[in-house]
Order: structure tokens, then sequence, then C-alpha cells
């Protein structure tokens, strides 16, 4: 551990867990390091837990508001949720105890495009930030971090953050130094300047994450890996979406719209993006980039097989065996891979620049292009919008992917009408599921119901939408994007009530 801390003074503040967490008070807000299930601190938060469920049985009050760069682990999220111990959270879950609580209304969730968070904290939207909690991989001698598996917002964190605790996580392999690259010229309107980013893997900034050493009031030392889910195996219909996306992108380069090496692709959370991206690297594609949020599996294996060049990212978000796989190959990682904050990762202005190939997993589509990315019958949150949002909105395609149906078939995740809108039909590009691909530019909307229904919908859906479709052009008061208001979430609220879509 001594390697790991180089710098006395910030070596003199190590302490145990519980004594760092006893620095954080009911009712601070709380900027947290992690994303995606990693490089969020692994002690300080389950200290903290056990801190506020002894002061809930004195019968006193004790919650914070807890910000992060994305969904964290059991040892975060889901620790402080089953105590009690979170009354508002953003920018992004995943964890089953907090999922439950804020669809229970205990929980205020605040879902925000990824890109944006480090901004409206800036702006003081947020309220000002008391604590920064941060997994670092070392520390240097000169007191700067070298950070760990995710970079996500911990650079806005640590600046404005009045005090700051620092996990120092020996577990995280020393071959992450000088993977990241954080940027220091980012300013509000109106003295911001272009970010002087042109390709995806341009390095902008230093490596090391800056921390004012006087601000710093605990150093925890812990040793643990990242808590990782595996991804589901790629199964037919995800290997069928992905050969529509390929056949896309053939089409596309011999209509010369893209080159043999497309443009940075960005690749959703989730197991269905996950699998289309393995299916890319069976699709005859080399010299390929990623400027995108998360590396999972799939991007690594196109990154190991140097499909993929250069991937720039925020954050890993590996299986256990893509851990091992990373760690043990990390010298060829280490000269492919760029970890940036999120603010940077997800910038709108580089992702438009770039002209991004987003592909994204869906919760739903509507027979119009309109996109559900988020909620369960309009109501449930399952994830949040994620960077999806920051991609597709500045993409320059926009490709959502899902199966046709969910739950065996009780559900068709082609509907009249979302139940809930994160991406609008004027940002949808291309919509695919195992049934094909609809290429929705250039389409009026009565156009884009007709290819989405025809391409993308299960057949056992498929005569139910058009039936809609052909009723709505006849009977629908406004001819231009018609709707039957009274039906057009009739199947969402059938399924509510009897468990299916379908009559
Ligand atoms: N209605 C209800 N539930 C649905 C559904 C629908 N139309 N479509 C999918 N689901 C459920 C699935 O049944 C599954 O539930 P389970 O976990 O109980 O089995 C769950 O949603 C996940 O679906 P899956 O098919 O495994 O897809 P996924 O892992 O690729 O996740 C999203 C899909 C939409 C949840 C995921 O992509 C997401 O959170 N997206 C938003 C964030 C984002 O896009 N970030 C990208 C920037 S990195």
């Amino acid at each position: 551990m001594e390697k790991r801390i180089q710098n006395s003074y910030l070596a003199s503040k190590v302490m145990p867990a519980d004594r760092a967490a006893a620095e954080i008070l009911p009712g601070m807000i709380v900027g947290m390091s992690g994303f995606t299930g990693s490089g969020y601190p692994k002690a300080v938060p389950l200290a903290l837990a056990a801190r506020i469920e002894d002061a809930h049985a004195r019968g006193e009050k004790f919650a914070l508001r807890i910000l992060t760069g994305a969904s964290t682990a059991p040892e975060l999220d889901g620790a402080l949720a089953k105590v009690g111990g979170i009354d508002f959270r953003l920018p992004y879950q995943s964890d089953p105890e907090l999922r439950a609580r804020i669809n229970r209304g205990e929980i205020e969730y605040m879902d925000i495009h990824l890109g944006q968070v480090a901004q409206y904290t800036w702006f003081g939207f947020l309220g000002k930030i008391d604590v920064a909690v941060i997994e670092v991989s070392g520390i240097l001698p000169d007191g700067r971090l070298i950070p760990s598996t995710s970079v996500g917002n911990n650079k806005t964190w640590l600046d404005l953050a009045d005090k700051v605790i620092i996990e120092v996580n020996s577990a995280q392999p020393a071959g992450l130094n000088g993977m990241h690259d954080i940027y220091y010229g980012t300013a509000l309107p109106p003295d911001r300047q272009p970010i002087p980013l042109v390709r995806p893997g341009d390095r902008i900034g230093e490596p090391y994450l800056r921390v004012d050493p006087s601000k710093v009031v605990a150093v925890v030392e812990t040793h643990g890996p990242d808590r990782l889910g595996r991804f589901a195996q790629p199964d037919d219909s995800s290997i069928r979406i992905a050969n529509h996306l390929v056949e896309f992108f053939r089409h596309e380069i011999a209509k010369e719209r893209l080159g043999q090496q497309l443009l940075p692709l960005q690749s959703g959370v989730g197991n269905i993006a996950n699998a289309v991206l393995s299916g890319l690297r069976d699709g005859g594609f080399e010299g390929l980039t990623a400027f995108t949020e998360v590396i999972q599996d799939g991007m690594l294996d196109l990154i190991r097989t140097d499909t993929i060049r250069t991937a720039s990212a925020t954050a890993l978000s590996l299986s256990p065996e893509g851990v091992e796989e990373f760690n043990r190959n990390i010298d060829h990682y280490h000269s492919r891979v760029v970890l940036r904050p999120q603010e940077i990762s997800n910038h709108a202005e580089l992702v438009r620049r770039l002209g991004c190939i987003a592909i994204n997993g869906m919760v739903e589509a509507d027979i119009y292009g309109n996109v559900n990315s988020t909620h369960v019958a309009g109501t449930s949150i399952i994830n949040g919008i994620g960077g999806s949002g920051d991609f597709a909105r500045n993409g320059f395609l926009a490709c959502f992917v899902t199966p046709s149906t969910a739950k065996n078939g009780a559900i068709s995740c082609i509907v009249p009408m979302v139940s809930h809108v994160d991406h609008t039909e004027h940002d949808v590009t291309v919509i695919v599921t195992e049934q094909g691909l609809a290429d929705l530019r250039g389409l009026s909307p009565k156009q884009r119901a007709r290819v989405v229904i025809d391409n993308c919908a299960h057949p056992d859906y498929r005569p139910l939408l058009q039936d809609y479709f052909e009723r709505a052009c006849r009977d629908s008061v406004g001819k231009h994007t018609p709707h039957l208001l009274g039906e057009a979430l009739s199947w969402h609220q059938r399924f509510t009530e009897i468990g299916r879509m379908k009559p």
C-alpha cells in the first residue's frame, strides 16, 4: 500500500472506513465515484450504512442526497438504500433494492443525461457538494490521484466538494496508470471554448485527477474487486439484431454514406447492446474506433482482436471474465483505451463533431419512432436514460435495438404509443428488432409507421398494429400523426391489469 500512497501528507490521513464515514452528516450532499459497477468506493458507503442504521435505531433522522457517475453496486446503492439512507439520488441506477424503493415512491430520483451532470453541478442546480468519496488506484508523490476503473464525475466532485475522502484500492491494476485523460479546460457559458478533440483517441488533458490536499479529511485503504454481473450470452434474437445492423452498415458503405471504417461507435449498456457488438466482430470490419461511455465485454473483444483500434470511454463495465482478460493483457489495452470524465465522453459537441454511430438498447418504440428507454408501463423506472440521449440526439445515426417482444411474448416492444418518451421521433433514425430494421431517415410519420410495423413488429402483434394504424388513419381528428387517443395506451393498461398486452 505504501507504493500506492506516495504522498506523505495524504499518507498521514489514512484511517479506518468508519472514522472516515463519521465525516458525513445527516442531510449532506455526497458526490461518490462509480460508473456502471466500476470504480465505486468499497468501504466508506458500507461503514456509512452501518452508522445510518444505528442512528435510525436511536430514532434519529439520517438520509443523504447521493450523486455518482452512474450506477454503482450493492456495497453502495444497495447498502444505503436498504437502511433508508438515501432521500435523493441521481443520475443513474440499476440496483434492485434502490430501484424498488424509487418505484415505491420512497426515494426521489432524478433521471438526467449523464453528459450534463457536471454542468448542472457547476451551475449549482444540485446544491453544494458537501463531501466527495472517490476511489482511486493510487496517489502520486505530488498528491495527484491515479483514477480507478471509471472516471465519471470524479473531477467535478473533487473540484466542488468542501471535504474529500479518498479510497485507495490496491486491487485495481497498477497498469491503469496513464490510461486516463482528464481535461481541465471546461468552462460555463459565456466563457466556453471549443474542446480540442477531433479523433476518439486524442489526449487533451492529463492522466491524473487534481485534489486540494487541504480538503482531504480521510484516506481509506481498500483491496476489493469491482462487483460486476455477467452478460447474457448472445441468443438467436440478439444475433439476428446484430446481423440486421451489419447488413445496414454494408448498405451504407455501398451507398458511400459511410466509409469502410464506419464512424466512431457508441454502444449502450445492457445485454442486447453488448451482444450486438459481439456480432459486429463477425461482420468483417477492421480499423474501427469507439467514442462511447462504457466498455463492456462485447467491445473489449473487438479491441482485443483489433477490430476496434481506439476506444474512448468513461468506464470499464466488464464481467468477471472481462476483468480477468483486461488485467491479463493490460499492456495491449493501455495503448488503445482512453478513459475520460463523463462530461467529455458524452459531450454533445464531441458526439456531433465525430459523427458517432449510437447503438442503444430500449424498452419500447412506437409506430412513429418515439423511444422509451427507461419506464415499464410509463410509471416504473428500470435504470435511467444514462448516456443514450447524449449520443442519440447528437450522433450521426441513432440506432435503438430490442427484441420485438418481452416477458415471453406477453409484451410487444413495438406499441401504438410509447408510455414514456426518452428519445423523440425527431432524433431516432434506426430501429432494429430480430424481425428486421426500420430506417426512418427522410420519412414522414405515416411512412415511418408502415416501415416500423412491417419490419420490426413481431408477427403476433403486427396485425394488431396494422389494424390500429388503419383505424387511426381513418378516424383520427388530425391526419398528420394519426392516433386514437382513447386506445393509444390501452395495450399498457391491459398489461398492468391482466399481465399481457393482447386482448
Ligand atoms: N416492457 C417491460 N419490460 C421490458 C421491456 C418492455 N417493453 N423490454 C425489456 N424489458 C425488461 C426485460 O424483460 C428485462 O427484464 P428482467 O431483467 O426482469 O428479465 C429487462 O427489461 C432488461 O431487458 P433485456 O432484454 O435483457 O435488455 P438489456 O439488458 O439490453 O436492457 C434496457 C435494456 C433498455 C433496460 C437498457 O438498455 C437500459 O437501461 N437503457 C437505458 C440506458 C442506456 O441506454 N444507456 C446507454 C448509454 S451507455
